[in-house]
């Protein structure tokens, strides 16, 4: 499969960043979590192991990342509810995702917008670290700013993505 070049280098979300992340996510009975760009897969797989969620889904275009990722579903027998996706994720459908998390950057969370606003349900919660998603309004801001995976924005379909905002 030929795919295009990734807008985002890889670079994990540190294992003492996750506490918080999750915390953003708030993972609940049934949620289907999609890590767009999901790297090793490590949000993913923690998800998918600690919280009662339906499935966890990461979409990630590095075949290297991708080969080893699903090498590791199927070491932990993850399958039942781990699914990977090997595309682009501008182009993969992500409609049934009740959590996004991205940790890309504000330029690719940019354009992706009018995907999120077109594809999520309304009351989808989409979480980003570091990189804000422009022009939408978080409904909760975890951390505090001060550097580098220190803040994470957690962003409400139907609500955030709403024009006007009062700043
Ligand atoms: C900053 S890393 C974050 C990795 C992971 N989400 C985490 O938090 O640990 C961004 C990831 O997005 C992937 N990526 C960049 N552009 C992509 C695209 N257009 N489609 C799919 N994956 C992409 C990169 O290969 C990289 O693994």
């Amino acid at each position: 499969m030929v795919l295009g070049s990734p807008s985002v280098p890889f670079v994990p979300t540190r294992k003492e960043v996750l506490d918080m992340v999750f915390e953003a996510l708030d993972l609940r009975e049934g949620d289907v979590l999609y890590d767009l760009g999901c790297g090793d897969g490590r949000v993913i797989m923690e998800a998918a192991k600690k919280y009662p969620i339906k499935k966890a889904v990461g979409v990630e275009l590095r075949e290297e990342l991708v080969k080893d990722l699903m090498d590791r579903v199927k070491k932990e027998n993850a399958s039942r509810k781990v699914q990977i996706i090997h595309d682009d994720f501008f182009k993969a459908p992500i409609s049934d995702a009740t959590v996004v998390y991205m940790y890309l950057l504000t330029s690719v969370n940019e354009s992706l917008k009018p995907k999120l606003r077109q594809e999520l349900k309304p009351g989808s919660r989409v979480v980003t670290l570091d990189f804000q998603i422009p022009g939408w309004k978080p409904v909760k801001i975890l951390g505090d700013k001060t550097g580098w995976q220190k803040t994470v924005y957690v962003y409400v379909i139907g609500i955030s993505d709403m024009t006007n905002h009062p700043s």
